[in-house]
């Protein structure tokens, strides 16, 4: 096997090798869904391009490829094993209603083992395939092709719908079946029930194949797409790690430079198993946390800017828990930038806010930390369980993230009432923890109440222009809503004017004022755009479609959330208007 494979060389042998296939490469999307504002990050290379597996053309043709930064904090737990981690990159060929199981599964295998390639010993790869259920047939096609490509049968394992189905990615969505390729690290197995998928190691997934033929309805039904799309995922982490015979992802060229450096800068020698594993929790995280800064979002306790605080904050208390007590975050900020930062120019144009947004954190932390840490021990002392006003008292006032408390109180064998936790937030208007916790599940919808009331106000301001300036014309162009704001794109070629701006404002608090209901009710998409509802997404939509009317104001088809009545909105005030593009301009706005 060539032993020289880097990350750089991989993705440039795989684009390559899909090009030779006819597949036109696209480029690397955001880590924040710029179209879906119910998506917090972008978990996988297909949440791009979700309206072109649900049939929508696009530009660049039925075949395509890319690597995707990737953000998943659903495996947050298992981050510190030899594979799991939360930001990764992913190498992924489309068919969109093109090739099918059989040219997929015959081209991953020729890259993965001939030599031109990947070179990977058949012997060494191992396959499985949907088991089959009520909702879709044992996957006996695919497993027939592997066969007929030389892999023995007893290396073809057969799992159920939680090892073998990949999507949606979030509740509802297209999904399906997949077929998954793992490499033998050679290790022992851990057992006679050892097999490709164990959680010991000895067998990395490194390739999954998805076959998008379903999509799964808000009632739980899956079902058939107008299009049968092939997505497919290679983990570029992973698999450096099996091609340069590595045994975890920390060892390889995208780590190792983080690794050494928090080893040096807590004064570490080798081979200490419980501070190893604080080592690549600190580097995961500091990894992770340096991609979302660089995506211009800030530490908070609401959605994205709480993932953020909850990898940052994590990573200092691992680092004390490792010796470390002074300031440490931006040495290692500066490694993953040099590490990434050609590939990666929005890292290094962004250098300035990453650096200061981290070091504020940083410093708040730390400033409470080490008393956080000794109230924690002392009613751990005291009881067998900390409450849940103690583990509010502790996030409030010390600002550990609830997770955090968790986690000290499995290293200290006591539990943490997270039930208690969460009415005690609940009593205290904070953010929806039931909403953060959704989101760390894969990124699924952000229900929080500001959230919630931004949506509704998006749908009065998009109304509201188009009363203003009496055009029908102007249409949703983009939009992007945080706790903290909204961000509208529409179509007009203009500078608006004060007035303008204005009158806007003062339409959008006019039907905030009158009290509003919201109703949602559920139609065709035909019988959405027949009674004139907005939605300039229909492709993404499935047959039917959820609308939501504001009185007679407004009507646009969306999946919420949205309020029950505008009276719940406050007051409207729009903080910035400004140009994005030729045609094109942006209003941010806030209700307070
Ligand atoms: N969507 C699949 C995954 O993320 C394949 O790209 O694994």
């Amino acid at each position: 096997m060539k032993n020289i494979i880097d990350s750089r060389k991989l993705k440039e042998l795989y684009l390559e090798f899909f090009k030779q296939k006819n597949h036109k490469v696209i480029s690397n999307s955001s880590l924040i869904p710029e179209e879906d504002p119910t998506v917090l990050f972008t978990t996988a290379g297909m949440h791009p391009l979700v309206r072109y597996i649900l049939g929508q053309h696009h530009p660049l043709g039925k075949r395509l490829a890319n690597v995707q930064k990737c953000l998943r904090t659903d495996d947050i737990e298992e981050v510190g094993d030899n594979s799991h981690l939360t930001f990764f990159e992913m190498l992924g060929n489309w068919s969109l209603g093109d090739y099918w199981k059989e040219d997929a599964i015959k081209w991953s295998w020729e890259f993965l083992t001939d030599k031109r390639y990947l070179g990977i010993p058949k012997e060494k790869l191992y396959i499985s395939v949907f088991a089959g259920d009520k909702d879709a047939p044992r996957d006996d096609e695919s497993a027939k092709i592997w066969a007929s490509l030389g892999v023995p049968k007893e290396k073809i394992f057969y799992f159920p719908k939680k090892d073998n189905w990949w999507g949606p990615a979030g509740d509802t969505g297209p999904c399906g079946p997949d077929t998954e390729m793992f490499y033998d690290t050679g290790k022992e197995p851990c057992g006679k029930d050892c097999k490709p998928g164990c959680s010991c190691g000895k067998y990395f997934e490194i390739w999954n194949d998805v076959f998008m033929q379903y999509s799964k309805t808000a009632e739980g039904k899956y079902e058939l797409l107008k299009q049968k799309n092939v997505d497919t995922g290679m983990g570029v982490e992973r698999t450096v790690v099996a091609l340069q015979n590595k045994k975890s992802v920390y060892e390889i060229e995208t780590f190792k430079p983080i690794v050494d450096k928090i080893k040096e800068i807590a004064k570490l020698g080798l081979h200490d198993d419980k501070r190893e594993l604080s080592v690549r929790i600190i580097a995961d995280h500091v990894r992770t946390s340096t991609f979302i800064l660089a995506e211009e979002i800030s530490p908070s306790n609401v959605d994205r800017g709480y993932i953020l605080r909850r990898l940052v904050r994590r990573a200092i208390r691992h680092g004390k828990l490792i010796g470390i007590e002074q300031e440490f975050l931006d040495e290692l900020v500066e490694i993953v930038i040099d590490i990434y930062g050609q590939e990666h120019p929005h890292l290094k144009s962004n250098e300035q806010f990453i650096l200061s947004e981290l070091k504020k954190e940083e410093l708040k932390f730390r400033n409470t930390l080490a008393h956080g840490l000794k109230k924690f021990e002392e009613s751990a002392k005291q009881v067998k369980k900390i409450d849940g006003k103690n583990a509010f008292l502790l996030f409030q006032s010390f600002g550990f993230p609830i997770e955090m408390t968790v986690e000290l109180g499995k290293e200290a064998g006591i539990e943490v009432d997270e039930k208690g936790f969460d009415e005690e937030f609940k009593k205290h208007q904070q953010i929806s923890r039931v909403g953060a916790e959704k989101k760390f599940k894969g990124g699924l919808s952000d229900a929080s109440e500001l959230t919630t009331k931004l949506h509704t106000a998006t749908h009065l301001l998009n109304e509201a222009i188009r009363k203003v300036f009496k055009r029908r014309d102007i249409i949703q162009k983009g939009s992007n809503i945080t706790p903290e704001r909204l961000r509208f794109d529409f179509n007009f070629e203009r500078k608006l004017t004060d007035a303008e701006i204005r009158k806007i404002e003062d339409l959008v608090n006019k039907q905030i004022k009158k009290c509003l209901e919201v109703v949602r009710e559920e139609m065709t998409v035909e019988d959405a755009k027949r009674r004139d509802a907005q939605g300039v997404f229909e492709h993404k939509y499935a047959e039917r479609v959820s609308v939501y009317s504001i009185g007679d104001f407004s009507i646009e088809i969306c999946g919420g959330p949205h309020v029950k009545n505008t009276r719940e909105l406050g007051k409207f005030k729009i903080i910035k208007e400004e140009s994005v593009a030729a045609g094109i301009r942006r209003i941010k706005a806030i209700v307070e």
